[in-house]
């Protein structure tokens, strides 16, 4: 039997080419072998966006760029995670099984803490959340980008929990993780990420993607000098977009004889060849956002009959239900 393959992105912001080589380009990449569900995870989102307006907008921009990168709504099921509202059920019965301590170590929590902000419950619950995400549709495999390790681990730890309370319900997910790509560095060398404001957009114009990459810090070494490339958060960008020339980009940082002006000016015309393409689709795709929406309706009921039939088994289980 096809194994299946469920990942999902929060609509907070411009998607970027750290989502997409970390994660969204493997979701297009796998679609012919997998039964896929990919979801837009807008519950996780409210945990960041109170603007009602703004979170459809981000969604519907989302949605957009899903199809854009060549998602095929034929091949894959793709949905609003807010149209299976049974994943809220599924984390509450998975509240009941975990303990406090147990979240508290979880890695976005201890940051959010640790910068003394005031952590909303639905953060501190994240992972559970995600967690229903992932068993309710008997993920096989979630391709994510590396911060989202531990979640993934958090959630095989909930099934087994749950599997040796209740009994067998839950299949054991993989996190799928590109070691090639593991973090995507921005702009200003942190890790790129919606919420540093340090990303090169995924959909950006010419005249921004050159901005972003001119911004990125580089040491001072002359022209003539040899460079490290395995320390260039330039180089690394590179080293993402298929093209010959990276090795011998490579060789030109051992020697010496290449400036990062000039780096920094390749990288521009590699991004740019690359994304146009899918501008272009996804500029022809935003005109019609009705059939969007229509795509995101239809994703969901087939979703949904999928948590119901899964959520009868659990609830019986648990003993909500009398059969
Ligand atoms: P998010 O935008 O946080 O919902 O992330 C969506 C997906 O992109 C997740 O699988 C992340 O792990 C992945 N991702 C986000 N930022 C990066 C990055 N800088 N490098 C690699 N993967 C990333
Ligand atoms: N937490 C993920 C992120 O920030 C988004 C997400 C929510 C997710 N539920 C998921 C990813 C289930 C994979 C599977 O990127």
């Amino acid at each position: 039997m096809q194994k299946t393959l469920l990942s999902g992105v929060k609509p907070t912001g411009e998607a970027h080419i750290g989502n997409y080589f970390g994660a969204m380009r493997q979701f297009v990449d796998r679609q012919d072998d997998y039964r896929q569900f990919i979801f837009i995870a807008n519950y996780h989102a409210l945990t960041s966006v109170s603007d009602g307006a703004l979170l459809q907008n981000l969604t519907l921009e989302l949605a957009m760029d899903y199809l854009a990168i060549g998602i095929d709504p034929k091949k894959t099921t793709l949905f609003l995670q807010s149209d299976v509202p049974e994943v809220t059920e599924l984390a509450w019965i998975f509240n009941t099984i975990t303990t406090v301590p147990y979240l508290s170590r979880a890695h976005a929590f201890k940051d959010a803490e640790a910068k003394n902000k005031e952590v909303n419950v639905g953060l501190f619950d994240y992972p559970i959340l995600m967690a229903a995400d992932i068993l309710m549709y008997g993920a096989d495999i979630v391709p994510v980008g590396l911060d989202q390790k531990q979640h993934i681990e958090i959630a095989r730890d909930t099934a087994q929990k749950f599997n040796r309370i209740f009994g067998e319900t839950f299949k054991i997910p993989e996190a799928m993780i590109l070691e090639e790509v593991k973090t995507v560095p921005g702009t200003d060398g942190r890790k790129m990420s919606k919420s540093y404001g340090n990303v090169i957009g995924l959909f950006a114009s010419d005249e921004e993607i050159r901005k972003a990459v001119m911004s990125i810090p580089t040491d001072s070494k002359g022209v003539d000098e040899p460079k490290d490339p395995s320390v260039c958060k330039v180089f690394a960008i590179h080293e993402l977009f298929p093209g010959e020339n990276t090795e011998a980009l490579r060789a030109r940082y051992l020697s010496g004889g290449i400036g990062y002006k000039e780096v920094k000016d390749l990288l521009v015309e590699k991004i740019i060849a690359f994304v146009s393409p899918m501008r272009a689709r996804r500029e022809e795709i935003a005109r019609n956002p009705e059939a969007v929406l229509k795509i995101l309706r239809e994703g969901g009921e087939v979703a949904r009959a999928h948590a119901q039939r899964m959520m009868d088994d659990v609830r019986g289980k648990v003993g909500l239900t009398f059969k």
